[in-house]
């Protein structure tokens, strides 16, 4: 088995690196010289910014402006070239002043080994807890952290926890007092702050699993005394039904399909399915391709993940066993970053 293939086993923790290094990099003389002119169009957009930080440039205007160079350059490359420029954006002096952004660092540093941690969430989030860290920032890493945090990215996983709470409110609004939720990958569960369901007792068990020990650690303590059960576990643990967890109204996924490869994707979403209740829904949650800010993200972030068009969502669905036990969608986010599947039995 290769590297790739034991990380995207729906276990072990993606890292960026792992996902370069699983694209075979021919070296044919056409990527070769498609290398050659990306790297000299990637030093000069670098230089530019680093050119307008060291003018003081306005920072939202230094950053906006990056992210569509970065992106266009993104575009027009075979993917294989792009991954071999991605380091090299990431040694440039420019990464310096981009690291001020605390949002931009943590993803970077990855204090917790792996992309996309429950904390970096919220730094989107805005979440008091990170505020020591923004207060503790440069003058410049707050004015750059004003624009990540408003990122069309960062608006869609705004969005995207609104619509969870939203979607299990009114899930729990037809079965008041015996409404069960499954979150899979739930990080921090941040979307049960809000609901309403949660507060007023119309939920009689929430699960919120992770693989993370800490951010399940922060579920139990800040849910304490409620109906959320924080447990450890993993998309491993859930293939291989080392876990009874039971069966459940609603079940979901946010943040986790992104690194998960095809066909773990379609084993997971038939576990989901078996766990349901008759009557029950899955949801799962996919950012979606050429949303503009790849670029940024899988170079000063180092933060890469498995971009899905509408129809990949839909032939993760199409890989389902009995077409005919449940309806599907697929749809947008409001503002077409996050695509979201629900299938209902
Ligand atoms: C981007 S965060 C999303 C957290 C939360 N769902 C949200 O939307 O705010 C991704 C979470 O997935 C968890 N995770 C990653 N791989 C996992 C796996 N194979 N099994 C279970 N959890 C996983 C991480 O620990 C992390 O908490």
């Amino acid at each position: 088995m290769n590297r790739f293939q034991t990380v995207l086993d729906g276990v072990s923790l993606v890292t960026p690196d792992l996902i370069a290094g699983s694209s075979k990099i021919s070296d044919s003389g056409y990527l070769q010289e498609r290398f050659i002119e990306g790297r000299a169009e990637l030093a000069v957009l670098l230089a530019l910014s680093e050119q307008q930080f060291q003018n003081r440039l306005p920072a939202a205007e230094i950053v906006r402006d990056l992210t569509t160079r970065l992106s266009d350059l993104r575009q027009k490359l075979p993917s294989s070239v792009w991954q071999r420029l991605t380091p090299i954006a990431r040694e440039h002096p420019v990464s310096a002043y981009l690291l001020e952004d605390p949002l931009t660092r943590w993803s970077f540093e990855k204090p917790r080994g792996y992309s996309g941690d429950a904390q970096l969430l919220d730094f989107i989030y805005e979440h008091p807890s990170m505020s020591p860290a923004i207060e503790q920032a440069s003058a410049l890493g707050r004015d750059l952290y004003a624009y990540t945090k408003q990122a069309s990215s960062s608006v869609a996983v705004r969005e995207r926890r609104s619509i969870l709470t939203a979607k299990v409110d009114a899930i729990a609004s037809d079965r008041p007092g015996d409404t069960e939720i499954l979150t899979i990958a739930a990080g921090h569960l941040r979307e049960a702050d809000q609901s309403q369901a949660l507060k007023e007792g119309a939920i009689s068990r929430w699960v919120a699993l992770d693989q993370d020990p800490l951010s399940v650690g922060s579920v139990s303590r800040d849910f304490a005394g409620s109906r959320v059960e924080a447990i450890n576990g993993s998309v491993r643990t859930l293939l291989s039904r080392s876990q009874q967890l039971g069966r459940f109204d609603f079940i979901y996924a946010a943040g986790l399909y992104d690194y998960l490869a095809h066909n773990v994707a379609v084993k997971l979403t038939e576990r989901c399915l078996q766990m349901l209740k008759p009557g029950g829904q899955f949801l799962f949650a996919n950012f979606a391709r050429d949303i503009r800010v790849e670029g940024y993200m899988e170079t000063f972030m180092n933060w890469a993940l498995l971009w899905r068009s509408e129809s990949e969502m839909w032939s993760i669905i199409g890989g389902l066993p009995n077409q005919d036990r449940f309806e599907a969608k697929v749809q947008f986010g409001e503002n077409r970053n996050v695509l979201y599947a629900i299938l209902q039995t």
